[in-house]
C-alpha cells in the first residue's frame, strides 16, 4: 500500500490510501499555508503512511492546525499521534464535538469552534460548517476554504472503489450505489435541506475522504445527492 499526494488546487492536497482487501480508500487533506492544516488525520493504523506523505509537501513538525469532520476512526484514530509528531499544532473541532467527545480523546485540549467560524492560516482561510447529523454524527460539521472554493466533505460521496485523484466525471451515481450497501447517511427530514445549504456555497472543488476529489459542477452534485437521499427518506417513511 502507498499513500499519493496529489494537489487538487492551489497548495491544498489530497492524500489518497486505496485498500485493496476492503476495495476502498481513504483520503485525507493538506491545506499548504502559513500555518499548514490536516483535515481529518486518518486511521491509526495508517499514521506511518499518512505521515511520510505528508512530509512531501511540508514537515509534519510545521502543521498548525489538525481538525476532522466527526468522531470516527477514519476522522481522528490518529489524533494523539498527529499531536505528539505536531507540537506546534493547535486541534480543532465544532464546539458540540469538543464538549461531547474531543475535550476527553484528544492529549492536547481542542479549540472549539463556532458554525461559520473561520480559521485564518496566512494565505488559506478555512470555515468550520456544522451540519449535526450531515452524514451522521451529531459533532458532524465539514471545512470550507474560502480562497479555492473548496470543500472538504468528508463522507458526502462516499464511493466503493479505487478512483482518480482528481475527476470531473459524476460523482452521484457512485455515492448513491454505496450508500444502499453501506446505509451509511443519516437520513433525515433535515438532510437534504443541510445538504443544499452546501450546494449553494457553489464550491469549484469538492474533496471527498472515499472516493475522488472532484472538479465539475461541485452545486450541482451537491443538489443531486440531496434528492437522492430525500428520495430514499420518503421511502423509508411508506408504510
Ligand atoms: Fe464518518
Ligand atoms: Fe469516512
Amino acid at each position: 500500500m502507498e499513500t499519493q499526494v496529489t494537489e487538487i488546487a492551489p497548495d491544498i492536497y489530497r492524500l489518497s490510501t486505496y485498500i485493496p482487501d476492503a476495495d476502498f480508500m481513504f483520503n485525507q487533506f493538506l491545506v499548504d499555508a502559513e500555518e499548514p492544516l490536516l483535515f481529518h488525520c486518518g486511521l491509526r493504523a495508517l499514521f506511518p503512511l499518512v505521515s511520510e506523505a505528508v512530509g512531501r509537501v511540508t514537515p509534519v513538525e510545521r502543521l498548525g492546525w489538525i481538525t476532522f469532520g466527526h468522531v470516527e476512526a477514519d476522522e481522528c484514530g490518529s489524533l494523539n499521534e498527529w499531536v505528539a509528531a505536531a507540537p506546534r499544532a493547535k486541534v480543532a473541532h465544532g464546539a458540540t464535538g469538543c464538549l461531547v467527545s474531543v475535550n476527553d480523546l484528544s492529549d492536547r485540549q481542542p479549540v472549539p469552534l463556532d458554525d461559520g467560524e473561520v480559521i485564518d492560516l496566512g494565505g488559506k482561510r478555512v470555515r468550520r460548517l456544522e451540519t449535526p447529523h450531515v452524514p451522521h454524527g451529531w459533532d458532524a460539521g465539514l471545512l470550507y476554504e474560502e480562497t479555492t472554493g473548496t470543500l472538504l466533505c468528508g463522507d458526502l460521496f462516499t464511493a466503493i472503489g479505487d478512483a482518480p485523484a482528481l475527476t470531473e466525471r459524476e460523482i452521484v451515481g457512485p455515492a448513491l450505489a454505496a450508500e444502499d450497501v453501506f446505509g451509511a447517511t443519516c437520513l433525515t427530514a433535515g438532510t437534504a435541506p443541510a445538504m443544499r445549504r452546501l450546494a449553494d456555497l457553489e464550491p469549484t472543488t469538492l474533496g471527498l475522504m472515499h472516493g475522488p476529489a472532484y472538479a465539475g459542477d461541485c452545486g450541482t452534485a451537491l443538489r443531486e445527492l440531496a434528492t437522492g437521499y430525500a428520495e430514499r427518506f420518503a421511502r423509508s417513511q411508506d408504510g
